[in-house]
């Protein structure tokens, strides 16, 4: 590829006149904005321990009250967009959040989608557009766009949880914004019960849901069952992993972001391909070795790593006896809308 002119080279006088046009050359950009071959992602491998930043975010809990913190989140930020950019990957941000008994995160809704994962304690909830969901570890929470949510906690313990959203593409895009909102009224029953059983769905007198979000809570106890029933029904399958779908369509949970659980056999290592979207690891149970382009971290239980897209990634399980448990989120909802998404070998 023939070197291209540089800016340098131009007069400055000739620059200036663009400049003041609000004109710019492109060749001397051109090979920076389309690179040979590969992008030359900004997002960095990056581990974050949660052994390391648990005290950090209980000491947000005495330096901070609620009403100065609204969301009391450490962000896990990426070293490789600058710190203050608050992003993981380009479209990823990743945040973990304390909430003490008894305070309360007051009700909003914003466009940027958002999941919670959830770390530690008991007796938390997310109201999500009416619906009281449960906090336990390992249990999904939806937060889609434009729904109402708020956080309260009734246990006695801290409750700590990783928020994933797409923050960073729909700031971006310039369409991030959020409205505070009034405490919500509790719809009665348990949203996550309706879709308990996979194969059917409901359909009162023969009609089926229209929601676009029909399940917003997906209890930790059944993706390790579904996980386990795999890997029992499958022993030659590779990778044991599913998932969270919309399960009235199929499809993705949420329009950008995509989230899988991933099981590792005993002692296993799974080698997965380089893929466009950037990806983050999260461990519910047990631990694992991941390696990704000449980085190795170690992730005990709570820890979370991020890797960039194009990339291989080798995970291992650090159980010679029993299973471990992975979180996983991605772009790919996003790269196969935008038409970008790729897997090499
Ligand atoms: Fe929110």
């Amino acid at each position: 590829m023939s070197e291209l002119g540089r800016l340098e080279d131009l007069p400055a006088d000739y620059v200036r006149q663009l400049r003041e046009l609000n004109l710019v050359p492109l060749w001397p950009s051109l090979r920076a904005v389309l690179p040979p071959g590969k992008p030359r992602p900004a997002t960095k491998p990056t581990f974050w321990s949660y052994e390391a930043l648990r005290p950090l975010l209980l000491k947000a809990g005495e330096l901070t009250p609620m009403q100065k913190a609204e969301r009391r989140v450490l962000v896990l930020a990426n070293p490789g967009h600058g710190l203050d950019n608050m992003k993981a990957s380009a479209a990823i941000y990743l945040g973990m959040q304390l909430l003490l008994p008894g305070e309360w995160a007051p009700s909003h809704r914003h466009t940027p989608n958002a999941v919670r994962m959830i770390v530690e304690g008991e007796g938390a909830y997310t109201t999500v557009d009416g619906e009281k969901c449960p906090m336990s570890r390992g249990d999904l929470i939806l937060t889609p766009t434009g729904l109402w949510h708020e956080h309260g906690h009734d246990g006695t313990e801290p409750v700590v949880w990783l928020d994933v959203l797409d923050l960073p593409i729909v700031y971006y895009l310039e369409a991030s914004y959020a409205v505070e909102g009034q405490r919500q009224p509790v719809k009665s029953g348990r949203g996550d019960q309706a879709y308990a059983r996979a194969g059917v769905v409901p359909t009162p007198v023969f009609q089926r849901s229209d929601r676009r979000y029909p399940m917003l809570r997906y209890p930790w106890a059944d993706a390790r069952a579904a996980l386990l029933s795999l890997a029992a029904d499958q022993p030659a399958l590779e990778a044991v992993q599913v998932t969270y779908v919309n399960p009235e369509t199929g499809g993705d949970a949420e329009n950008i972001l995509g989230f899988y659980a991933l099981m590792l056999r005993p002692g296993q290592t799974l080698q997965l391909p380089a893929r466009s979207p950037a990806c983050v690891f999260h461990v519910i149970e047990g631990g694992a070795d991941v390696a990704i382009d000449g980085h190795a971290f170690t992730l005990a239980e709570a820890d979370t790593c991020c890797a960039p897209g194009y990339t291989p990634v080798t995970l291992r399980n650090r159980r010679a006896d029993a299973p471990s448990f992975v979180f996983m989120a991605d772009e790919s909802p996003l790269h196969r809308k935008l038409g970008v998404y790729e897997v090499r070998a």
